[in-house]
């Protein structure tokens, strides 16, 4: 039996039983090895993977920030996350274990797994899908999600995952940015006993984005939609066709040729395509993976997030299958049809370890102990973290009913920018409940003022990054100068990256994350831009002018409450706000609906008429407003 973790004042201390299993065992000497010859580190890592042809160069920095890593090496990801499997005992071992909201469950074998890649990726090849051409995905969480990904990269496609709870215009954007001919999508998927209505929205995506020539359609709930002749392709069609060959080839690409876009929500009002890449993200996913998380060929590793985020890329997808894990998905809510199905799952499919975000632990913890309490969930050895500061309160509560205060808690820090973990613990860490604790290997943080000093410790300030790091974005697709504006820009002396959060630093070298200190608002650890809420509800034909901005939410983490100021002629009414409210998830997705809308003549502006979003959450928390010199009026 495993013994329990030990408390000194607020610092955790693991207990030797995980110590002396972990991958890692000791930090400190390492992580001065990894800061003194980074280069060094991360060949080290890049050794532990299959390339067609290895690197001239770790790292070329002759371009900055334009990156550039393991370059002059061939490899392909499927190469690392399936192929190279298939030549040992894994080519049996399980990748996918699936589960259905409905109760359906499938699993897949890394020699399965195979299979259905390489058919469709003969599917996609015969629909005319090229090398370096962007494929854009809209999908429920089921395996064909997964398996179009991978399709995707085994033949040099890009993929542009769009989260399945993103809606018309939000989707129809994205389609449109990326150029893309191809959407692979399905007809829906299952959520709190309900079919969505997937096709139903890309169909009018499609309409208001017209590059798409073909659109794949996987059969998910069997409800009726809308297919165009000779457009709309049903994806168990095509696979079962002869051009749906189980042989494939893996297409041979250079390291930093694009492996997916991914869109983040920012400042401005067009979402930004992250560029991540196949060889240095590859490298970097695979290596946070084995070593925070401790990956062991027996474990059953769960990552509770969608795909379709960056969480879901990185930590379902690429990560684990590199390790040649196996993974488990689920399709639906954690609460459907009661809050036990998270711990039921556990316990039926003996997960070891589940990473998951504060809202999900927050929403869980609200329903009580009992739930978990009827399953035997003592498979669990390790937990995990993200999305957003985790509250001690969720953090305590985690740690002793759902790891029986034997399982550390992985505390993740990253961005869809990072593409993997910057600041986490290890399993040896001592933890602090709250903090992300310290950088990962290659990794030098700080916390600084605007002109780069870095404050008193303790104090907070804005967090940079110091040094480049495998699995950083290469560029926002097609906007070179917004990547350079963004990241760059403010700190281009130093040479550092800004993320765009503020944070402080303890005596003891421990990062603690406040929040955004941008436009970016994290609604349940999703990441949404206040632009783009303002300009859905602008949309609407009634609305002149808008804002969104964050309050506090004790589920949620932030909720978004918004401000409207109607054109003349037009008052405001519960019913409009109501209108309003159900407009903004239609065009957005639901997690973007604001929790009120409030009516209003005027909002407070700069001169040069940015909206001064700082002063309205002032008001509404009742603080301060603080420097008004630059409001207008
Ligand atoms: C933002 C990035 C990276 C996976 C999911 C989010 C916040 C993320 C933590 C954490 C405190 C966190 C930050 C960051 N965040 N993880 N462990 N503690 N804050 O990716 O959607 O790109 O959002 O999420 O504010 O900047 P994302």
């Amino acid at each position: 039996m495993r013994k329990k973790g030990t408390f000194e004042g607020d610092v955790y201390y693991p207990s030797n039983d995980v110590i002396n299993q972990a991958n890692v065992r000791e930090f400190d000497k390492l992580y001065q090895m990894s800061i003194e010859n980074r280069d060094g580190f991360w060949a080290e890592q890049a050794n532990e993977l299959e390339w067609y042809k290895k690197w001239d160069k770790v790292l070329d920095d002759s371009k900055k920030p334009f990156y550039k890593w393991f370059t002059g090496a061939k490899t392909n990801i499927v190469q690392n996350a399936i192929d190279r499997h298939l030549k040992t005992w894994r080519r049996n071992k399980i990748a996918i274990i699936w589960e259905g909201e409905p109760g359906d469950f499938r699993t897949f074998s890394y020699h399965a797994l195979n299979r259905e890649v390489c058919k469709f990726s003969n599917v996609l090849k015969s629909m005319g899908v090229r090398k370096g051409e962007i494929v854009t995905i809209y999908m429920p969480q089921i395996p064909e999600l997964v398996i179009a990904m991978l399709a995707c990269a085994k033949i040099g496609a890009a993929h542009s995952v769009v989260y399945g709870g993103f809606s018309v215009e939000a989707l129809a954007e994205r389609i449109e940015d990326a150029n893309s001919k191809v959407l692979i999508t399905a007809d829906g998927g299952f959520r709190r006993g309900k079919p969505t209505n997937l096709k139903g929205i890309a169909n009018e995506a499609i309409k208001r984005s017209p590059t798409i020539e073909v659109c794949i359609c996987v059969k998910r709930t069997g409800e009726e939609c809308f297919m165009e002749n000779d457009r709309d392709f049903w994806y168990h069609d095509l696979m079962g066709l002869p051009i749906a060959n189980a042989k494939c080839d893996t297409e041979v690409m250079d390291a930093e040729d694009m492996l997916f876009i991914l869109y983040t929500s920012g400042t401005t009002g067009r979402p930004k395509g992250q560029v991540h890449t196949h060889g240095g993200y590859g490298v970097f996913t695979s290596t946070t993976h084995r070593m925070v998380f401790d990956i062991k060929d027996d474990d059953r590793w769960w990552c509770a997030a969608d795909p379709g985020w960056i969480t879901g890329h990185s930590y379902i997808v690429y990560g684990p299958l590199i390790n040649g894990t196996t993974i488990m998905m689920y399709e639906g809510a954690p609460n459907h049809p009661y809050p036990n199905r998270w711990w039921q799952m556990i316990e039926k499919y003996g997960i070891t370890v589940l990473y998951t975000s504060p809202t999900a632990i927050r929403g869980l913890m609200r329903f009580g102990d009992a739930w978990p309490a009827r399953h035997d969930i003592s498979s669990l050895r390790l937990l995990g973290s993200v999305g957003e500061p985790i509250n001690p309160e969720a953090w305590k509560w985690y740690y002793k009913v759902i790891g029986n205060e034997k399982c550390p808690i992985m505390d993740t820090w990253w961005q869809t920018e990072t593409g993997g973990f910057m600041i986490t613990p290890l399993p040896i860490t001592p933890l602090k409940p709250g903090s992300a604790t310290k950088p990962f290997f290659g990794n030098e943080v700080a916390v600084v003022d605007d002109k780069g000093k870095e404050v008193a410790t303790g104090e907070e300030g804005i967090l940079v990054i110091k040094n480049p790091w495998p699995g950083m974005a290469r560029t926002i697709y097609g906007d070179e100068k917004l990547f350079v504006d963004t990241y760059w820009k403010d700190f281009k002396k130093q040479g550092w990256y800004k993320t765009g959060d503020s944070a402080r630093i303890d005596k003891d070298g421990y990062v603690w994350v406040i929040g955004r200190i941008d436009d970016v608002i994290k609604v349940s650890g999703y990441r949404l831009g206040t632009a783009e809420i303002e300009s859905a509800l602008v949309s609407h034909p009634d609305v002149s002018e808008a804002a969104a901005i964050a309050l506090p939410h004790e589920l949620k983490g932030n909720a978004i409450h918004s401000y409207v100021i109607l054109i003349a002629g037009k008052a405001g009414s519960k019913e409009l706000a109501e209108e309003l409210k159900t407009h903004v998830a239609n065009e957005m997705g639901p997690i973007a609906k604001p929790e009120d809308v409030i009516f209003t003549d005027s909002l407070p502006k700069t001169r040069s008429g940015k909206i001064m979003r700082r002063v309205l959450k002032a008001r509404a928390l009742g603080q301060d407003e603080g420097d008004l010199s630059t409001l207008e009026d």
